[in-house]
């Protein structure tokens, strides 16, 4: 295409500009005083040729090359339920200058990415790319991987760990290879035991490889108190740490609403004497997702809108405290090379600091009994 148009467009101007030097000559209208366009469309000759450049070129004079390396550009790995779900957030909250999705099936991702483009009016990223190749995700500042198995019905997260590792040995060098900087936000489950194997396979420091974990099941159990309570989730301060699943640990110790501890008002919240069954509402957050599976399938809302605020943490350098996946060897008595939530600070760096919660004795018990849950599996892997 190139070589038969160039020609062409470098034709055009050198008659263009023969016909500026000649203007005087061939039309008295054309002063060499008049501007360059207005000069040329006087030109009867001119108007001609002019009539032969595109109506970009008519229109729009470049000035400068466009910086091509994009400053906040994003990459989703996976555009199945979860990873769209992410897509159209970050979009809507206008993170990202570029955003890049990768997929195996090529027909889904293509469909999904021109769905996406026709919203363009709509949001502030200028460029949605797509492919199978990887060198679209060139010089991500992150990249969320949302690839992979999901549950069905019934079925844990742990069970999906041998399917997806093997994707993540097919995804991740090619990340590095494209964007060495990035930071890499893990959502496929088992999500913990994923994050270890992603930070394994890219080679990349810990603190810049970090599990969605339990952000969302804390989301979901800030929801849950808040709607016990009839109060807003965002003033009801609870957190849930461990794995981001069966075995997470709620802490009870520090759930508060304005800095009043519920524990003080009842000491036996959260345990099996407490007559309000407040224990309950963690166990409404572990049954969430088997829930929403029967109801529709997958799920996508939760998770989508909670690694959203992952991202903006990350990429706005807010360093927000969240509870994600990190490295916790050497921490809580833990002595494996395991990752699971702890409060993590989050920005440009990825994991910046910890915060290094005050746990009681009980917490701390579930907490190890967390990660020997995750290192059993953990353990056995071969990749
Ligand atoms: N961490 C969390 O809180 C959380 C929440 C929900 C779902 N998930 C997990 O997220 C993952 C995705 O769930 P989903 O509902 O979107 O599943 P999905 O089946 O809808 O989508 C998965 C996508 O991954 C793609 N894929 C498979 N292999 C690939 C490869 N090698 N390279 C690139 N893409 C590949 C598939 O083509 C598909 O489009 C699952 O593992 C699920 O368990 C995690």
């Amino acid at each position: 295409m190139f070589t038969t148009y160039l020609p062409a467009r470098a034709f055009r101007s050198i008659v263009l500009r023969m016909l500026v030097l000649a203007g005087p000559l061939v039309n008295s209208r054309c002063s060499p005083e008049s501007s360059f366009p207005r000069r040329l469309r006087a030109c009867p000759l001119a108007h001609q040729v002019l009539k032969m450049s595109s109506v970009k070129e008519q229109l729009i004079e470049n000035l400068t090359e466009e910086d091509k390396v994009s400053q906040s550009k994003i990459t989703i790995v996976g555009t199945g339920a979860v990873g769209m779900a992410c897509a159209i957030c970050i979009l809507l909250k206008d993170l990202a200058d570029e955003l890049a999705l990768v997929d195996v099936v090529t027909d889904k991702l293509k469909g999904e990415t021109m769905d996406l483009q026709h919203g363009s009016l709509f949001f502030n990223t200028s460029k949605i790319v797509s492919g199978k190749d990887y060198s679209v995700s060139a010089n991500s500042r992150l990249v969320i991987i949302t690839a992979g198995a999901r549950q069905q019905e019934g079925e844990s997260r742990l069970n999906l760990v041998q399917r997806n590792v093997d994707i993540m040995k097919s995804i991740i060098p090619a990340i590095v290879q494209n964007s060495p900087d990035c930071k890499m936000l893990i959502v496929s489950n088992p999500v913990d035991i994923l994050t270890y194997v992603v930070w394994k396979l890219s080679g990349l420091p810990a603190t810049r490889v970090i599990g969605s974990g339990c952000n969302l099941d804390s989301a979901r159990f800030r929801y849950l108190i808040g709607q016990k309570l009839g109060v807003h989730p965002s003033s009801c301060h609870g957190w849930i740490i461990g794995e981001h699943g069966d075995s997470s640990v709620p802490l009870w110790s520090g759930v508060n609403v304005a800095g009043v501890s519920l524990k003080s008002l009842d000491p036996n919240i959260g345990t099996d004497s407490d007559k309000d069954h407040w224990k309950n509402i963690h166990k409404e957050v572990v049954g969430s997702a088997y829930e929403i599976i029967k109801l529709k399938g997958y799920t996508s809302w939760g998770i989508g809108l909670s690694v959203t605020d992952l991202v903006k943490s990350i990429l706005k350098n807010l360093r927000r405290v969240h509870p994600v996946s990190t490295m916790v060897k050497g921490s809580y008595g833990i002595k494996e090379e395991i990752f699971l939530s702890i409060p993590c600070v989050l920005g440009r760096n990825g994991v910046s600091d910890v915060v290094k919660v005050n746990l009681n004795s009980e917490e701390e018990a579930l907490l190890k009994k967390s990660a020997s849950t995750l290192w059993n599996v953990q353990k056995d892997l071969r990749f």
